[in-house]
């Protein structure tokens, strides 16, 4: 009895431990650990869902900075161009020694004169004074005030002998007080006109043509046709 309740002790004290122990472990360990598996994962899926929300905002928010910063940008970039740029498309430059504003380029318009620090369009197309002042601002120039000697034989060398071109000097009072479009003073001791000339208090305009030899400046009626030159700074890059 002793030996076999011995052994039915030790036959139930060894098999009692075991299905306890299989009955006992499995369920706590799986379920301490499905447990931490799903806090663990539930956490890590809704930070990275609102990670990914946050970066989308960002990449939107850095999309649309950009554009903006984009658009300001090519705006101070099209401000910043000269008008003179913007209207005429096609420039002819060289390089200039003068380095204005450390821009080493002087351009010009195509087909138009290029001297030192001027470009000149000398239009074929007769106009009244008028017409032809207002046909120089639409091409931000202004009519040709002569500033110089030099300047006057550079431009003639272009010109028709057989024709006449308005400059920009004007008597709109009738009195001799001559106005130069560009508003600078008008200084006789830098003038070029013909001999005998100007002549006559009815005649508001002046135009360069050649006479007897040369080429100088004469009074005449604004209303007559004539062809005419503009004039405009280099545009500087
Ligand atoms: C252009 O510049 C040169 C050298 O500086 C000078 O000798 C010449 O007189 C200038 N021409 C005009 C038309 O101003
Ligand atoms: C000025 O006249 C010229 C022709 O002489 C023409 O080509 C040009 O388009 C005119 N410009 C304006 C602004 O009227
Ligand atoms: C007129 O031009 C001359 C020669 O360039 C100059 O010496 C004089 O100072 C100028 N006069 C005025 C009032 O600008």
């Amino acid at each position: 009895m002793g030996r076999t309740s011995g052994l039915g002790d030790s036959a139930i004290a060894e098999a009692g431990p075991r299905p306890s122990a299989d009955t006992w472990l499995p369920p706590t360990a799986p379920k301490e650990k499905t447990s931490h598996h799903q806090s663990n994962s539930r956490f890590p899926k809704q930070l990275l869902a609102s990670l990914l929300i946050l970066l989308l905002l960002l990449a939107i928010s850095f999309f649309i900075a950009f554009i903006i910063f984009f658009q300001r940008w090519s705006q101070l970039i099209k401000e910043k161009k000269n008008p003179k740029e913007v209207f005429h498309e096609k420039l002819i430059c060289e390089k200039t020694h003068l380095n204005v504003e450390g821009k080493s380029w002087g351009c010009c318009p195509e087909n138009w004169m290029i001297s030192n620090t001027s470009c000149y369009f000398i239009s074929s197309e007769a106009k009244t004074w008028t017409e032809s002042k207002k046909n120089c601002t639409g091409m931000q120039a202004l009519l040709l005030v002569i500033n110089a000697k030099e300047e006057q034989l550079l431009i003639i060398q272009k010109l028709n002998r057989n024709s006449a071109y308005y400059v920009g000097l004007s008597d709109p009072e009738g009195m001799h007080q001559w106005q130069r479009v560009d508003q600078s003073p008008y200084n006789r001791s830098v003038t070029f006109w013909h001999p005998y000339e100007p002549s006559n208090y009815k005649e508001h305009c002046v135009f360069i043509n050649f006479r007897q030899g040369n080429w100088g400046w004469n009074d005449a009626s604004c209303d007559v046709p004539q062809k005419s030159i503009c004039k405009m700074m280099k545009i500087y890059l």
